[in-house]
């Protein structure tokens, strides 16, 4: 247990600071919970205020931060690999680069996508070409109330959207992986990642906004109300995509904050935030 600003934990590289506890196993954990926490990925997604945090801030690792990806004899069939427990904390990056050398596929299409596999999970985090769900045989879900098992059937999922409560922790998750080869699996991570040459490459938490069904994204709504370079404080909607804000170094939650006012104030069309904001309420 450490008590430390969490901006070094965010992709953003904002928030104050809050007593980061380490967690490597379910008993670990379960001291954890009996006080107030929060659970933190990648960081991939996360504004945290300045203030910080009150809660306690949970980490996974160690073996909660490991993948076993043995297939497993009694779920896995001719067509079909499932594996073994992968880790709420494991790096997804890391994650796909081996299923790739392996030649399993379903998840390569979130290829690029910064989280950790909990957080990528709790959000169904993906991209056009495919999205974390499209890969999950069954999950592990913990609370303070206990520990239990589900099958994706179980959850209400869909576009950047589990069904899992906040603070329902993710501890761990086993694949479900269709055998291919490392050569396809490759071209299709490349082919995905050819989305992603338009979106800046400075600290961010990726896309702000969801795209609202239907018509136009949100990057090209923010872009049509003439945003892209719209700067406040060292805060910047990014020149290269109007969905992304990036932090020119320094920049506070504040500034990140007044930003996202100032799009849902001049796009007519109304956005739900993609972000998490720590604490909720912040704004
Ligand atoms: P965090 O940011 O740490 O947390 C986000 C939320 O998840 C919090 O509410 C947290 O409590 C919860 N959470 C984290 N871990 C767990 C867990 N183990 N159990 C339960 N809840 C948990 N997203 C996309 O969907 N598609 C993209 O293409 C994409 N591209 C991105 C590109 C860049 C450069 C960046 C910085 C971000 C991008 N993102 C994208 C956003 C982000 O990577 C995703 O939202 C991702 O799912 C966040 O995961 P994380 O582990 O970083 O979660
Ligand atoms: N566009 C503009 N101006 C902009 C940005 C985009 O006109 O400033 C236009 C583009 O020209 C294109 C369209 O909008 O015609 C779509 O843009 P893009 O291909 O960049 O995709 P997106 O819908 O903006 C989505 C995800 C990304 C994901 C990419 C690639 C959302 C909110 N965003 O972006 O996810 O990486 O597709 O698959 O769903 C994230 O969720 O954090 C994220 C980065």
């Amino acid at each position: 247990v450490e008590r430390q600003p969490l901006a070094r934990y965010t992709t953003l590289g904002v928030g104050g600071e809050a007593e980061v506890w380490f967690v490597a196993d379910h008993a670990q954990l379960a001291e954890a919970m009996e006080a107030p926490y929060r659970i933190l990925g990648g960081g991939s997604n996360l504004v945290v205020a300045d203030e910080g945090v009150p809660e306690r801030v949970i980490r996974l690792t160690g073996p909660l931060a490991q993948a076993d990806l043995t297939p497993d004899p009694q779920l896995s069939t001719s067509g079909q690999v499932v594996t073994g427990w992968v880790g709420g904390g494991v790096p997804l990056p890391g994650l796909i680069r081996k299923l790739q050398k392996l030649g399993l596929s379903n998840l390569e299409g979130t290829v690029g996508i910064p989280a950790q596999v909990g957080g990528a999970v709790w959000m169904n985090a993906g991209t056009r070409y495919g999205e974390t769900f499209d890969g999950l045989h069954s999950l592990e879900i913990v609370t303070p109330e206990g520990t239990r098992q589900v099958t994706p059937d179980d959850l209400d999922w869909g576009y950047r959207n589990s069904g899992i409560p906040r603070n329902h922790i993710v501890t761990r998750v086993r694949l479900r992986l269709r055998p291919s080869t490392p050569e396809e699996v490759l071209a299709r991570m490349d082919f995905a990642d050819q989305a992603r040459k338009g979106q800046p490459k400075m600290k961010t938490p990726g896309c702000a906004f969801k795209n609202p069904g239907g018509g136009k994204g949100a990057g090209q709504l923010i872009d049509e109300a003439g945003l892209k370079g719209t700067r406040i404080g060292q805060a910047m909607i990014a020149p290269e995509h109007a969905n992304f804000i990036v932090n020119l170094g320094g920049a506070t939650a504040a500034d990140v904050l007044a930003l996202l006012r100032l799009i849902r104030e001049r796009v007519s069309v109304p956005l739900e935030l993609e972000y998490e904001l720590w604490p909720e309420g912040l704004g």
